[in-house]
C-alpha cells in the first residue's frame, strides 16, 4: 500500500484539522496509508508522527489548531536537511508529501521538490499572504475575531471618550488590519505596505473630535510603520528560524504619542494570538476541507510541486514556484480607495 505523508508548519491557523481530515478520508478512500508527522518539518526530521486513520480524524474539521503540532524548524537550516528527510522518507516508504503551511513551509516543500522529493502544497496562514491564492484558509476566522473585537471596543471606548490603538497581527501584509479592522469600523486602519505619520494620524483624531465624535478606534498592523519609531523596534526585536522578526510594540509607542500629541484619553489593547486560536469559520472549514481533497487529487496526478489554490471560487492546483518567493501583501489602490471611510 503507498504511504503519504502529512505535515502542518509555520503559525497554526484555524482550519488545518479540516485540512488533515479531508486528506485522510480521501487518501485512505484512494487506497493510501497516511502518515501524519509532528510539529512541522521537525516531525519528518526526527521520525516523529503517527497513522491517520478515518476514526482519527472524524470530526477534527470543527476544532482550531493542528492535531499534528506545528513548529517553525527550517529544514535549510539543519545541516543535510534535505538529505535528512529525502533519506526518513525513503526509509518510511512515504511515496508523496502534503505540506501545510504559509510562505516559509511552502518555500520548503518547493526546495525539497527541487531535490527530488514528492510534495505538494497547500497554502495556510491567517496572514492572507502567499501568492496565486485568492485567500488561505485561517484568515476568514481571524478577521472575523478582529471585527468581533473591534465591535467590543466600540462600546467601551465611546462610553470613556477614549481613543483605542488595536493591534492586529501581520508583519508585512496589512490583508488583517484591512479587513477585519473595516468590518469592524475602525476610523483609522494603518498597514505595512503604507507608511504612515503619527502627525496625520492625530489630526484625522483631531478632527473627528471636532465634529462631536469624541472617540477613535485605530486598527495598525504589527508590521505597519511610522520609519520615525520602527527602525528601534525592528533592530532589537527577536527573529525565528526563517529570519524574520517578532514584531509587537507599535500600538504601544502609538498609545503614548496619540496621548501627549492631542491630550485625548488612550488605551492600546493587543489582539495577539487570540487572533489565531479557537473554533475554524464555517468558511476556513469548507474551504481546507476543499483544499484536502484537492490536494490528494494533486498526488494521484503525480502533479509534484505543485499547491492547490482558491482562484476565483475554483480550487485548482499551481506550480509551487507560483506561490512561494514573494508575499502577495496589499495593493496601494485598495488602501486608498477605502480612506473614504476613515476619520
Ligand atoms: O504568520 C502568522 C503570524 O500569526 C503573524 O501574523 C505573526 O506575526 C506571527 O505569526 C506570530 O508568530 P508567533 O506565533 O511565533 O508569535
Amino acid at each position: 500500500m503507498k504511504r503519504i505523508g502529512i505535515l502542518t508548519g509555520g503559525g497554526d491557523a484555524p482550519g488545518l484539522n479540516a485540512v488533515i481530515r479531508a486528506i485522510t478520508y480521501k487518501a485512505v478512500d484512494d487506497g493510501y496509508e497516511v502518515y501524519g508527522f509532528k510539529r512541522g518539518w521537525a516531525g519528518i526530521l526526527n521520525l516523529e508522527y503517527q497513522v491517520l486513520h478515518k476514526e482519527d480524524v472524524e470530526d477534527i474539521h470543527r476544532v482550531g489548531g493542528t492535531i499534528l503540532g506545528s513548529s517553525r524548524t527550517n529544514v535549510r537550516k539543519v545541516e543535510n536537511g534535505f538529505a535528512r528527510v529525502k533519506q526518513n522518507m525513503g526509509d518510511l516508504d512515504i511515496y508523496a508529501l502534503v505540506a501545510i503551511g504559509g510562505e516559509d513551509t511552502l518555500g520548503v516543500a518547493l526546495d525539497l521538490y527541487r531535490e527530488g522529493g514528492n510534495v505538494v502544497g497547500v497554502p495556510k496562514t491567517i496572514d492572507n499572504d502567499v501568492n496565486a491564492t485568492d485567500y488561505t484558509f485561517g484568515f476568514d476566522t481571524a478577521i472575523n475575531r478582529v471585527m468581533e473585537c473591534m465591535d467590543w471596543l466600540h462600546t467601551t471606548a465611546e462610553a470613556h471618550h477614549r481613543v483605542m490603538v488595536v493591534e492586529i497581527m501581520g508583519r508585512h501584509a496589512g490583508w488583517m488590519a484591512l479587513e477585519g479592522g473595516l468590518a469592524g469600523g475602525a476610523h483609522i486602519i494603518l498597514i505595512p505596505e503604507v507608511h504612515f505619520s503619527v502627525d496625520e494620524v492625530c489630526d484625522i483624531i483631531r478632527h473627528r473630535h471636532a465634529r462631536g465624535k469624541k472617540y477613535t478606534l485605530v486598527a495598525v498592523a504589527e508590521g505597519a510603520e511610522d520609519p520615525q519609531y520602527m527602525e528601534e523596534l525592528k533592530r532589537t526585536a527577536p527573529r525565528d528560524d526563517f529570519g524574520h522578526i517578532q514584531l509587537g510594540g507599535i500600538g504601544r509607542i502609538l498609545r503614548k504619542e496619540i496621548e501627549k500629541r492631542t491630550g485625548f484619553e488612550t488605551r492600546d489593547v493587543v489582539l495577539g494570538h487570540l487572533q489565531r486560536g479557537g473554533a475554524p469559520s464555517a468558511f476556513d472549514r469548507n474551504i481546507g476541507t476543499r483544499f484536502g481533497l484537492r490536494a490528494v487529487d494533486l498526488i494521484n496526478e503525480g502533479k509534484f510541486g505543485y499547491m492547490v489554490a482558491l482562484q476565483s471560487s475554483k480550487v485548482v492546483g499551481v506550480p509551487l514556484e507560483e506561490g512561494v518567493g514573494s508575499l502577495k501583501t496589499v495593493p496601494p489602490e485598495r488602501y486608498q480607495e477605502l480612506q473614504l471611510f476613515f476619520g
